[in-house]
């Protein structure tokens, strides 16, 4: 047998759960192993090495040369959780991150507590916000936009997984605001691109594998930020909700940017790293 039969033959293996365990983390950090091992499976951690599942040895190459190449883990299984709910992601999309589900959250709790039905996400990307506010409160009805049609594509396969929510979310593509006749909202959302132009080099090299249009916005990384504020307020209802995710150093300029067009700044929420990072303002009564 030659040695392009031997090594298929190889590839075509199975490994236990042990084996694939060993070979991941001779290359991978310990975390990284256990959720490709997970993914892999499709089981809980406590029943992982005692199921006698069997792993393609060709998968644990593919996460292996692809975690070298630099390729983010979640475009590798396809896939992230966001509040507790499991999204498809590939690089049409930003990978959504823990602290834009400190805005989610916010806007959940909101949302209960002040009865809110018509919410705006702006820049939805996979969705993720959409449509875990939707599936966590029936109440709502949201309109979520985005000027990447290759995104929206991927954010109503979501949809798909979520059938009860057909009707209930609406993917637009538009330029920031859907039309006019969509009316106007009790509560926008948004987590828009805000990173500058210029720090797109210093970015780690994973993150620029993201799509430079969820990320990139002029030079002060502002250009979004001050676009959605100065045309929100004339598609807010009175009283009406604007939670936006901000930059690690934009907290100031994103104030004065509130401020200027009219909103009342009611709480800042600091990320996991004490970073002022969700601006929770409001439209005046
Ligand atoms: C930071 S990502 C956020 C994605 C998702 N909401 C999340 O939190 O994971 C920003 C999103 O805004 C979209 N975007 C950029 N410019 C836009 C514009 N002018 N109008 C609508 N969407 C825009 C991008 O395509 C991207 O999906």
């Amino acid at each position: 047998m030659g040695p392009r039969r031997n090594s298929l033959r190889y590839l075509n293996r199975f490994l236990s759960v042990r084996e694939a365990a060993s070979l991941l983390s001779s290359r991978l950090d310990p975390e990284e192993t256990k959720e490709i091992l997970l993914f892999l499976t499709d089981k809980k951690y406590h029943e992982l090495f005692f199921s006698g599942a069997k792993i393609p040895f060709r998968e644990i190459t593919r996460f292996i040369r692809g975690r070298k190449k630099g390729i983010p883990l979640a475009y590798l299984t396809g896939e992230k959780v966001f509040m507790g709910f499991r999204f498809r992601v590939d690089p049409s999309v930003l990978i959504p991150r823990p602290e834009t589900e400190l805005l989610a959250e916010k806007a959940l709790l909101l949302a209960r507590e002040k009865n809110l039905t018509d919410l705006l996400d702006i820049g939805t990307g996979s969705g993720c916000i959409a449509l875990s506010l939707a599936a966590s409160f029936p109440q709502l009805r949201i309109t979520a936009t985005d000027i990447s049609g290759k995104a929206l594509r991927t954010a109503k396969k979501n949809l798909k997984a979520f059938p009860s929510l057909t009707g209930r979310v609406r993917f637009i593509r538009a330029d920031l605001f859907p039309p006019k006749s969509y009316g106007s909202f009790d509560m926008i959302v948004s987590n828009p691109p805000y990173v500058p132009d210029k720090e797109w080099k210093d970015l780690d090299p994973e993150v620029r594998r993201e799509p430079g249009i969820a990320l990139l916005a002029g030079p002060r990384g502002m250009d979004s930020i001050e676009r959605i504020a100065r045309k929100a307020p004339s598609r807010l209802k009175k009283g009406a909700y604007f939670l936006l995710e901000i930059g690690y150093n934009q907290k100031n300029r994103a104030e004065a940017v509130l401020k200027k067009n009219g909103f009342k700044i009611e709480e800042i929420l600091r990320d996991f790293k004490g970073i002022s990072r969700i601006m929770v303002s409001r439209w005046p009564d």
